[in-house]
């Protein structure tokens, strides 16, 4: 089965062909980020622009790099959900169309589901049940994966997704967008027990980014708000390295500890980290050490596979037409999982 995949829930225009659910014969990442980068975040508008103007040759190049012809597909299948609705538009809209066109089935994938997927990809011996962690610029979601498309939701973001706290705390410390790699590179030299930050595990599954957000801005403009401190206006700021180190242990030590413990209370023997923060080194170095003192095996896709792209929306695309889940040329897009 030769499957085309389409992506354009944020702002990467991407196509992917995979065979069989696991073969990637290729996969085209249109990054937008230049774009962005003068607004310090995705704006809408210009990624549905963008991708409109993208989508085509991206689709052709999908093609000409695997080596086929579009008669050569078997399925399309297209992220249709969770996203920026008028971005998932241009993705669905392209899909229908081609599926029509070539007379050929369509599935609607979902993207959370699809970083999970990614992990399929990248690795010949994972596969579910399994916990399954995605952490990107615009979803924080936390659970329980009895298969690829059988998501049990644990536990998600109360406020700003994982991503959007690193890109929103790099912009308070003057980072370049997007700031998670640049809070990464950063935190490697920095000293994250030299700030006190707010501890984030509440005992809960759900996470909550925004308080230790507030606590870096307070901190860099040199107001101590430390429990039981005053806050003093002229202070010295803390370090910018180690201010984003101790952001950065914060916020992992939450990721780590939540995933664990629901990795316990499922009995589950692995773990699947996937979204663009999974490319955190910190994130990955913590992840694994807990995940080999609790005895449970941690699987997450090489960078490339981790961010947005198509691949992984053709894999799972894949997977649920094997399981007769196909949808037809009535398939909608939708800003939220549950479809509404
Ligand atoms: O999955 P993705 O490409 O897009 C969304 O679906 O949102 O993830 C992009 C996000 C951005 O917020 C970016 O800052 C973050 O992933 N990111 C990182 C790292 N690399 C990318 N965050 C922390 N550490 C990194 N190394
Ligand atoms: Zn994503």
């Amino acid at each position: 089965m030769i499957c085309l995949g389409i992506e354009t829930s944020c702002d990467e225009t991407a196509a992917a062909v995979v065979r069989d659910g696991r073969e990637i014969l290729s996969d085209v990442v249109r990054t937008q980020v230049e774009l962005h980068r003068v607004f310090g975040g995705v704006v809408p508008e210009v990624a549905c622009r963008a991708h409109a103007e993208a989508i085509g040759p991206v689709v052709e190049s999908a093609l000409a790099e695997a080596g086929i012809g579009a008669d050569g597909i078997d399925l399309v299948a297209v992220a249709n959900r969770p996203g920026l609705i008028g971005a998932l538009l241009i993705g669905v809209s392209a899909a229908k169309a081609l599926a029509w066109a070539l007379g050929k089935p369509i599935v609607g994938v979902d993207h959370i589901d699809a970083h999970i997927y990614a992990n399929r990809l990248a690795h010949a011996d994972f596969d579910w049940p399994c916990i399954g962690l995605v952490v990107s610029g615009g979803h924080t979601s936390l659970s329980f994966a009895r298969g690829p498309a059988e998501n049990e939701r644990l536990g998600a973001t109360r406020d700003d997704a994982a991503g959007e706290a690193f890109d929103k705390v790099a912009k308070i410390l003057g980072l370049p967008y997007p700031g998670g790699p640049e809070i990464d590179r950063l935190a490697r030299t920095g000293n994250p027990r030299a700030v006190e930050m707010p501890r984030l595990d509440d005992g809960g599954p759900d996470f909550s980014f925004s308080g230790v957000k507030t606590a870096v801005l307070y901190r860099w403009r040199g107001q101590n708000l430390g429990k039981g401190k005053k806050p003093k206006a002229d202070a010295a700021p803390p370090r910018v390295e180690d201010l984003a180190a101790a952001f950065q242990e914060a916020v992992v030590d939450a990721l780590v500890s939540k995933t664990l413990r629901a990795a316990k209370e499922r009995g589950a023997r692995s773990v699947a980290i996937g979204g663009g923060v999974a490319c955190n080194s910190r994130l990955r170095e913590k992840m694994q050490a807990g995940c080999a003192a609790a005895g449970v095996r941690l699987f997450y896709p090489p960078p490339r596979l981790c961010t947005d792209n198509a691949a992984m929306i053709a894999g799972l695309g894949s997977a649920l037409a094997a399981a007769g889940q196909l949808s037809d040329l009535e398939l909608d897009a939708f800003p939220s999982r549950a479809g509404v």
